[in-house]
């Protein structure tokens, strides 16, 4: 598999441009947005013009991107306050890697130029401060080469020389030579079944500051009812919260995103839970935004382990949450 694509410097002459040339305010993201990365990304038609679908995503990645803009600029000043590393995101199960281009069209240090004059701008005759851009490093992990091959030659015709491209499942990608020791920042949008579960792993074991999740299907747990279902079935009343298949699978989801919260607040983030964007737009709408403060909570471990244990599903101790296995009483 090839790991690696990064954009080469070659092109970067006759991109620049591309990505600060017109810019406008789409979909909720006021403060610009480069029209040729839209069109690029197939979000925008060639005539500028946005489809249903189109509409749906771009509102979703950029309510997001609103939503992540404090906590990263908060991050960035710790990340950056030795002035050497900048802010390193990365982003799981990235797809067509829009989230990755379109946080780094808005913030990454590529723009400084092209975003800080349009902030002086449209800022500072309200009387707000301007906002800086900020020197960020964006590495989308994706397991479908193919998508990566198109991002990593889509950042080389913008320039964006910050953004790397990785293909390799989330699982591996922490052992990557490319990836650093400790990472700021982990996103992952619409990650299907445990792809969610790699990337909450991923970002404790890189140390990362702030994650955001929307997690999509889940199939894991889901499963682990199933097979326990007619144990449980005779010996509590829970067990009709999974009796029939539809709520197996909608108790499968909810449950997991409950434990992924619990083990996180274990672990010393402390989480919040909200929707996305509102109903309409998408059914897989919870994101999750945890922020590590060290905090360990005892209890989020014992309850943890005490809703594996009420609903059969033990083995997820070992494969997904074997970490608070220290915080426990023998
Ligand atoms: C539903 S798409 C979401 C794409 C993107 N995040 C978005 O919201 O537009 C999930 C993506 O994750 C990728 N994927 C699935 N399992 C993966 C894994 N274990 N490691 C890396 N990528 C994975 C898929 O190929 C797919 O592109």
């Amino acid at each position: 598999m090839n790991t690696s694509v990064t954009p080469s410097k070659g092109r970067a002459k006759a991109a620049r441009p591309l990505a600060q040339h017109a810019r406008l305010d789409v979909e909720g993201l006021v403060g610009q947005q480069s029209v040729a990365l839209l069109k690029a990304l197939h979000i925008l038609t060639r005539e500028g013009q946005l489809n249903q679908d189109s509409r749906r995503k771009l509102k979703q990645v950029n309510h997001l991107v609103q939503l992540m803009e404090g906590p990263l600029r908060e991050c960035a000043v710790g990340a950056q306050s030795d002035g050497l590393h900048p802010l390193t995101l990365v982003d799981h199960g990235a797809g067509k890697s829009y989230l990755g281009f379109i946080l780094y069209d808005r913030f990454g240090s590529q723009n400084a130029s092209a975003h800080l004059a349009t902030s002086l701008e449209s800022k500072g005759a309200e009387g707000e401060p301007a906002k800086s851009a900020m020197a960020l490093q964006v590495f989308c992990v994706e397991s479908r080469p193919e998508l990566v091959e198109k991002s990593a030659q889509l950042a080389r015709e913008f320039g964006f020389t910050g953004m790397k491209f990785l293909n390799v499942l989330s699982h591996d990608a922490g052992a990557l030579l490319e990836m650093p020791a400790t990472v700021d920042v982990v996103t992952a949008l619409h990650a299907c079944d445990s792809l969610s579960d790699d990337a909450i792993e991923f970002a404790v074991s890189k140390e990362a500051k702030l994650i955001f999740l929307v997690p999509c299907c889940q199939a894991e747990t889901a499963a682990l009812l199933k097979s326990n279902r007619a144990l449980f079935i005779n010996k509590t009343p829970l067990a009709e919260l999974w009796r029939h298949p539809l709520h197996t699978r909608e108790l499968g989801s909810q449950l997991t995103n409950v434990m992924r919260c619990l083990y996180l607040e274990a672990l010393g983030y402390v989480v919040t839970v909200t929707e996305l964007v509102g109903w309409e737009h998408s059914m897989k709408n919870e994101l999750m935004v945890a922020k590590f403060t060290g905090q360990k909570k005892k209890l989020a471990a014992q309850r943890l382990v005490e809703l594996l244990g009420q609903f059969g599903l033990q083995p997820l101790l070992e494969t997904r949450f074997s970490r608070i296995k220290e915080h426990l009483p023998p």
